[in-house]
């Protein structure tokens, strides 16, 4: 088993960095330190961390406890930052979430994932080339870098088979484009240089401090607020859902005991077509919120289609199973609930973050520290 102490990781103020975070600092087994390095774009959100800064940030240090959480404001793009981050906090493993994440905005607006998606996943791997080469040229061995990837980057299936690791790359929309050109350059540096690295491609991920751009916080918000639920072309497309607690364990898993140079499937086993998920969804919200279902049922709205729609998704994680021992540990319906609850019971981060006010709150409580 790798011991992992001092953990660069890109894009904690977003949904799963910040959760990993939570989940990985929350573990009585791992005592190291974590560095956040994250740009605080629109979908980066430090008040998902207050805790986390409060129990191990500096204010940790005022009781004469180690500290052991530090938040970096940057961009990955930006080499002397990265250079500098490695260097200050000594750096010897990275996990790399940071990324433009959503479908929809890669088709508005391809650039920003290109620059992020690829400029800065490879500035991040250059940057622990050099960091990480003995004076002999040799690369140190006691380190890691794990680049987080999605099953997208697969493409599309039929109504039969799943992705395996072997399943060949065919991206089709401008974020799994440049997500699998991220997952090559990570691979072609495990090659090319020896950087010790693990890869992993996982499903469709929903829980707490999920932006309310992706398909479940936007419907559990939008009947909330008695808004229009809109369903792309026949909502018949399928995807498969895993709590995002379960992403982060396998996560955490493979950069532990997964072979360097290996990239592993993680996914829920759980296929859903968006309608049947959304008539879950409702029934849930309604007995949770003590709304009337007939009622958030006709809210339901057929839209125009994504251009590119990946018709289905399902991912084959036998080898994490057999291989390194993981498997869900929550159920749809509990992790459905759960994300329910979360919603319902935090109101203020809901409504800044819908109303946009979450920047004005981290620069008053945050980055002018
Ligand atoms: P997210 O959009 O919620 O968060 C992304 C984070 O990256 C934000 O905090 C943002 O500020 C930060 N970021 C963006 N550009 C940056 C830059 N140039 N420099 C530094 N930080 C930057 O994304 P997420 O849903 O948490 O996804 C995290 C990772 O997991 C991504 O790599 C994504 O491709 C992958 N993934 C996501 C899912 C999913 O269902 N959400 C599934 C599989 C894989
Ligand atoms: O599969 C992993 C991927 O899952 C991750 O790599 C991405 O970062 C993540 O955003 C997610 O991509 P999807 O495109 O599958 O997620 P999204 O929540 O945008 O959409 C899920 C499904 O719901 C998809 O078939 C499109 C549909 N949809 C989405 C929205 C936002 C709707 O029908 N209506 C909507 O309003």
């Amino acid at each position: 088993m790798r011991s992992l102490t001092t953990i660069l990781v890109t894009g904690g103020a977003g949904f799963i960095g910040s959760n990993f975070i939570h989940w990985l600092l929350g573990r009585a087994d791992f005592q190291g330190r974590i560095i956040n390095l994250d740009a605080l774009t629109y979908a980066g959100n430090l008040e998902n961390l207050v805790d986390i800064e409060a129990r191990y940030g500096a204010a940790a240090e005022e009781t004469g406890a180690a500290r052991r959480y530090f938040f970096v404001q940057g961009d990955i793009c930006d080499r002397s930052l990265v250079e500098r981050t490695f260097s200050k906090y000594q750096i010897d493993t990275v996990v790399h979430f940071a990324a433009e994440s959503h479908v929809d905005r890669s088709i508005l607006g391809p650039e920003a994932f290109v620059r992020t998606n690829v400029l800065g996943t490879y500035t991040l791997l250059d940057v622990a080339r050099q960091a990480w080469r003995l004076p002999s040229g040799a690369m140190r061995e006691d380190v890691l870098f794990h680049h987080v990837s999605t099953d997208e980057v697969f493409g599309s299936l039929g109504e039969e088979g799943y992705f395996t690791e072997a399943t060949p790359y065919d991206p089709r929309s401008p974020y799994s484009a440049s997500k699998a050109a991220s997952d090559h350059l990570a691979m072609a540096y495990h090659h090319t240089y020896g950087l010790p690295l693990t890869l992993s491609n996982c499903s469709n991920n929903y829980g707490p401090y999920q932006f309310p751009e992706k398909l479940i916080p936007l419907m559990i918000l939008n009947m909330l607020e008695g808004k229009p639920l809109p369903v792309y072309g026949d909502g018949r497309n399928i995807r498969d859902w895993l709590y995002v607690e379960d992403h982060n364990e396998a996560v955490w898993t493979i950069m532990q005991e997964g072979q360097s140079g290996r990239t592993y499937n993680i996914g829920g086993e759980n296929e859903w077509e968006n309608i049947r998920l959304l008539e879950r969804l409702i029934e849930l919200v309604a007995e949770e919120a003590g709304l009337d279902a007939a009622r958030l049922r006709g809210l339901i709205t057929y839209v125009k289609d994504r251009p590119g729609h990946d018709r289905r998704y399902a991912i084959d994680c036998s080898k994490l199973k057999k291989e390194l021992g993981w498997k869900q540990s929550v159920t749809f319906d509990e992790g459905l609930r759960q994300t329910v609850k979360w919603y319902l019971s935090n109101p203020t981060w809901v409504s800044r973050v819908r109303s946009g006010a979450y920047r004005e709150w981290i620069e008053k409580n945050y980055t002018s520290r």
